[in-house]
């Protein structure tokens, strides 16, 4: 029988500013009303300034290894679209700074769906015989990439990081990643793009101090990405469930790339799901690419939604564009309040 990944641990952290619809409308042309009603975002948290994507990892990872349980671990992948620098990666430094010394460890530039695409490099792996047990993060810090003066874009990403640990296991076993697919389209790259700072349209040396060059900011076209969302979700997730052989309305939680509930729902009703089987954790943390799917999964369990022997869907789309789905059954692991907080509601 072949190896699989099976998790053994979930850990989560955002940083404490909360930023609410309310405060945003203070600096720039939108509303609670707008944000609220066409993407179910209420706040977002923000990492004040000086603080890296590695700072985030480090205190979500730290928190998976503890609910695994051991900082056991032969490989560290981190996904990210906001790495502390161009070069080197993020996850060598986070590996070290959570003592886990001279560990394999690399990152994964798959935007939104980073955090599903480091799923399947470290069940690859595991299944390789490469690493026994792997530390997947997802973090970002995209407060850093926002362009302030654009409502489009401003108002829907937040900060957060978020990491589950995997370890060799037998495919019966809850936890196991039973099936992952994955995809990408490079000819829409355009839909989702910081312009500037790669060998493309390097840097070029803006006057310091003065304005930041506008293409070193994240752009999005939010119409079009959001239809392609929708399609390859759910043909997507739709491949998983037929590679798992499961009916869709067997699944117990949709837990989908946290970017709008209108997604999630468009997604589930393609399915053929119950929309009340949606995870949804946006209204907190908003859209965080990479960290979403891990923190709408820490915040099922401690709301109380996802428990041992659920049956759960994961997918994800982001910038690329690329796509991918992962399904596997919860397992009884420890993720109390401590490890993986509930993040805070605006009052
Ligand atoms: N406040 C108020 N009005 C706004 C705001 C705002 N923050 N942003 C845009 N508007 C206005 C627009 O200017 C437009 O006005 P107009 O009709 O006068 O021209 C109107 O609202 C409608 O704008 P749309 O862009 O058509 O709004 P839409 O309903 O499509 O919602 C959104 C925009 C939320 C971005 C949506 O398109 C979306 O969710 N897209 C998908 C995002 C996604 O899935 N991302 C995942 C990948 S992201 C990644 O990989 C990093």
């Amino acid at each position: 029988m072949n190896t699989a990944a099976v998790l053994t641990g979930l850990g989560t952290y955002v940083p404490p500013r909360v930023v609410t619809n309310e405060e945003l409308s203070r600096t720039m042309d939108t509303s609670d009303e707008w944000i609220r009603t066409r993407t179910g975002i209420a706040q977002r948290h923000w990492a004040d300034t000086g603080t890296a994507t590695s700072d985030l990892a480090v205190e979500a990872g730290a928190r998976a290894l503890k609910s695994a349980g051991s900082a056991d671990v032969d490989l560290v992948v981190l996904a990210t679209t906001t790495p502390d620098h161009p070069c080197p990666a993020t996850a060598p430094q986070v590996a070290s700074r959570l003592g886990l010394r001279t560990v394999a460890a690399y990152d994964v530039a798959a935007v939104c769906s980073g955090f599903v695409y480091a799923l399947a490099c470290a069940a690859g792996a595991i299944a390789a015989g490469v690493a026994e047990r792997v530390l997947v993060i997802g973090a970002e810090t995209y407060s850093t990439i926002l362009n302030p003066d654009d409502r489009t874009t401003s108002v829907i990403f937040g900060d957060g990081a978020g990491a589950v640990v995997l370890r060799a296991g037998d495919p019966s076993e809850p936890g196991a990643l039973l099936a992952h697919d994955l995809g990408s389209d490079g000819s829409l790259k355009d839909l989702i793009m910081v312009p500037g700072g790669g060998s493309r349209q390097p840097v070029t040396g803006a006057a310091e101090p003065g304005p930041r060059p506008a293409d070193s900011y994240f752009g999005m076209q939010g119409k079009p990405v959001f239809r392609h969302a929708v399609t390859r979700m759910a043909e997507s997730s739709q491949a998983v469930l037929d590679r798992a052989g499961w009916a869709a309305q067997s699944v117990d939680w949709f837990v989908g790339h946290q970017a709008n509930v209108r997604i999630l729902h468009a997604v589930a009703d393609q399915l053929g799901m119950d929309k009340e089987r949606t995870v949804v954790n946006l209204d907190r943390v908003g859209n965080t690419s990479a960290a979403s799917i891990p923190l709408a999964l820490a915040d099922a369990v401690s709301d109380g939604l996802l428990a041992p022997g659920h049956r759960v869907l994961l997918s994800a789309f982001g910038g690329g564009v690329t796509w991918g789905s992962t399904a596997l059954v919860w397992p009884d692991i420890t993720t109390d309040r401590d490890i993986s907080p509930k993040t805070p509601r605006s009052s």
